[in-house]
């Protein structure tokens, strides 16, 4: 399980050699940052890929070919040599395969592309340029995400792009306002105003160059030739939307930048006093304790009627779902279910036209995820996407949604995303249950405690220094557990999965009820364990743990509530936490375990933002 990705940025010409000095009018550039999904990591297995030694044909590829072991026996009796593991290289010999076999000379670059990607199963995002059409680029996606950042000194003719059908001639669909002076990045006719065109896997990848892209969708096949971008597609789609808008995102390149800090998850994990106001910005007023998600209001009332909420998601975006599941079910007053979407698809799991089904992915394009959403839509579900991202897979697919506003997450390792889904999960609960009288305490509750959580979330960085101290003494360890029980049960998921992700301990998160069913025989005096234990509805119970835990010569590190004596009386450590509500305690118990991973990793020299083996949005199964 792995993904690449592409950027590939289109303005100039070729050349086999490179004369540094040389002006050029036209230009072309193609970077690939490649997560091996097969062949290790290695210059042979690196795209582009090629069909042959004269690179007749050469593609970029982010996404995975599944059937390339049929399509590579069979170009192989073709006569083709393979030169890399890759699943990739079947698609440029395949492109030549078909190019060499065309039924006549007017077949066109995006013809070809089409034919190619018909054969083709699995997911990808893919970038094709062949000596037999010089000054032209095609690009198309299935599956994988793939958007084309425009840049441009001059105001656009038009921000909608119109889909070329089947046959319809290829025609400038960007260009300024004076036709004559249309932009034109091969500079053919020398009036210097050029369109750049930028194909990338995600808008961070270009945002330093421009802020204008359009997303294509599944089977587009954008074109660029002699400096102008179409866009086309075999068959128009019943319901499908015949245009491609150029959008204007909102991300600053400084917003994607580390500043002071060393690591963008160390940037990320102290941006979270800011991100969750802006989670909350324009949605919670705090005079009239109301809460309005614009995105979800005019299907309320469906929801209300629904049968049941089911949350799907992987990795953190789930343990978002698990750590608001309670409180939801109380907000609500309905079923709850959460769903690792990987298993939910296994075991086909029954949906039904009344049921509502979340999407949460910080990055929008999880594949695991998006399947499990086009399958619910085929069972008719109301679905509901909670991203970061905006204008991805799972914004665009699902009827409706949230976006969690957190600002863009570079580290693989999610921080900032999961303590804004939390709070947008909970600011949902809080819409659903406005008009219940009998729950308007517990609402004026969470909604007062919202209102000061950045303070909160301020107060746990300043315990940054310790929490490093502490890794100081863990990080030759080879295992940390990692224990709690009801609201911060999630967090122990959570905390264990930053951990084993960037410092590869191994780390589980243990389920404190579930002691005396196997983990208490993992400890004695040398196996470190980390125990959550707020003064909640749990307490009692987790200081029974607590004392199975001492009693076998444990050494526990405990989270727990400010001047809670009793508690650290009995731990080998502590961490102790400002007290909130129970159903927003988790944001602040897992902060602490962000930062004791960040500092695990870096005192065992890993690269924490590019763990390895491991990628920020995973696009294929
Ligand atoms: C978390 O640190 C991981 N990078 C991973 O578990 C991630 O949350 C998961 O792959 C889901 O991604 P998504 O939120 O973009 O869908």
């Amino acid at each position: 399980m792995s993904v690449k990705g592409l950027m590939f940025c289109f303005s100039c010409s070729e050349k086999d050699t490179l004369d540094l000095d040389e002006k050029l009018y036209t230009h072309f550039g193609l970077a690939h940052t490649r997560w091996a999904t097969h062949g290790e990591p290695s210059a042979v297995n690196s795209h582009p890929h090629r069909s042959d030694k004269n690179n007749e044909f050469v593609v970029i590829h982010n996404g995975i070919i599944t059937n390339y072991k049929e399509l590579k026996k069979y170009l192989i009796t073709k006569g083709y040599e393979f030169e890399s593991e890759t699943d990739t290289e079947v698609i440029p010999k395949l492109t030549k395969y078909v190019y060499d076999n065309r039924e006549n000379d007017s077949i066109t670059f995006s013809k070809l592309v089409e034919r190619v990607i018909q054969q083709l199963e699995g997911a990808f995002a893919l970038v094709f340029k062949s000596r037999h059409f010089p000054g032209e680029a095609v690009s198309t996606r299935r599956g994988s995400p793939l958007l084309i950042g425009v840049r441009s000194e001059h105001e656009l003719l038009t921000e909608h792009i119109p889909v070329q059908y089947n046959s319809a001639h290829f025609k400038e669909v960007v260009q300024e306002k004076n036709s004559h002076n249309r932009p034109n990045c091969s500079s053919s006719e020398g009036d210097g105003k050029a369109v750049e065109y930028y194909f990338a896997s995600d808008a961070s990848a270009i945002i330093e160059h421009t802020n204008k892209v359009l997303y294509l969708e599944d089977n587009d096949i954008a074109v660029v030739r002699g400096g102008e971008l179409s866009i086309h597609r075999v068959n128009r789609q019943a319901g499908e939307d015949p245009v491609r808008a150029v959008q204007t995102l909102q991300m600053e390149l400084q917003q994607i930048m580390k500043g002071n800090f060393d690591a963008f998850m160390q940037k990320e994990i102290f941006e979270q006093p800011e991100s969750v106001v802006n989670t909350m910005r324009g949605r919670i007023c705090f005079d009239t304790n109301t809460v309005v998600l614009g995105g979800l209001k005019d299907h309320l009332k469906e929801i209300k009627r629904c049968r049941r909420l089911i949350m799907i998601a992987c990795g953190t975006s789930f343990h978002a779902a698990v750590a608001t599941r309670q409180i939801l079910e109380e907000l609500t007053e309905l079923p709850v279910m959460v769903e690792l979407a990987s298993d939910f698809l296994d075991r086909n799991t029954p949906v039904f036209r009344d049921d509502v089904c979340f999407f949460i992915s910080q990055s929008g394009e999880t594949a695991d995820t998006l399947m499990a959403l086009h399958y619910c839509k085929e069972h008719s579900a109301l679905t509901v996407g909670v991203t970061n991202t905006v204008g991805s897979s799972i914004c665009r697919e699902t009827d409706c949604g949230v976006h969690i506003n957190a600002g863009p997450e570079i580290g693989v390792a999610s921080t900032k995303a999961y303590t804004s889904q939390f709070v947008a999960l909970i600011m949902f609960g809080l819409m659903m249950s406005e008009d219940r009288l009998s729950l308007q305490n517990r609402r004026l509750e969470i909604i007062n405690s919202l209102k000061v959580l950045p303070e909160m979330i301020k107060k746990v960085l300043t315990l940054d220094e310790k929490i490093k101290t502490i890794a100081e003494e863990l990080y030759q360890q080879r295992s940390l557990l990692v224990m709690g029980r009801g609201y911060n049960y999630a967090t122990c998921l959570e905390g264990a999965l930053k951990i084993k992700e960037i410092t590869y301990m191994h780390s589980e998160g243990i389920l404190a009820g579930e002691l005396k069913h196997g983990p208490l025989a993992l400890i004695d005096k040398d196996m470190p364990v980390i125990m959550i234990i707020m003064r909640d509805a749990c307490y009692i119970k987790c200081q029974n743990a607590l004392q199975q835990v001492t009693a076998r010569s444990g050494r526990p590190i405990i989270l727990c509530s400010q001047d809670d004596t009793e508690i650290t009386k009995n731990a080998y450590q502590t961490i102790e936490l400002p007290q909130t509500v129970d159903c927003l305690q988790g944001i602040l118990t897992v902060i602490p375990l962000q930062l004791l991973s960040f500092h695990l990793a870096v005192l065992r020299g890993y690269d924490v933002d590019c763990p390895r083996n491991l990628a920020k949005s995973v696009t294929v199964e």
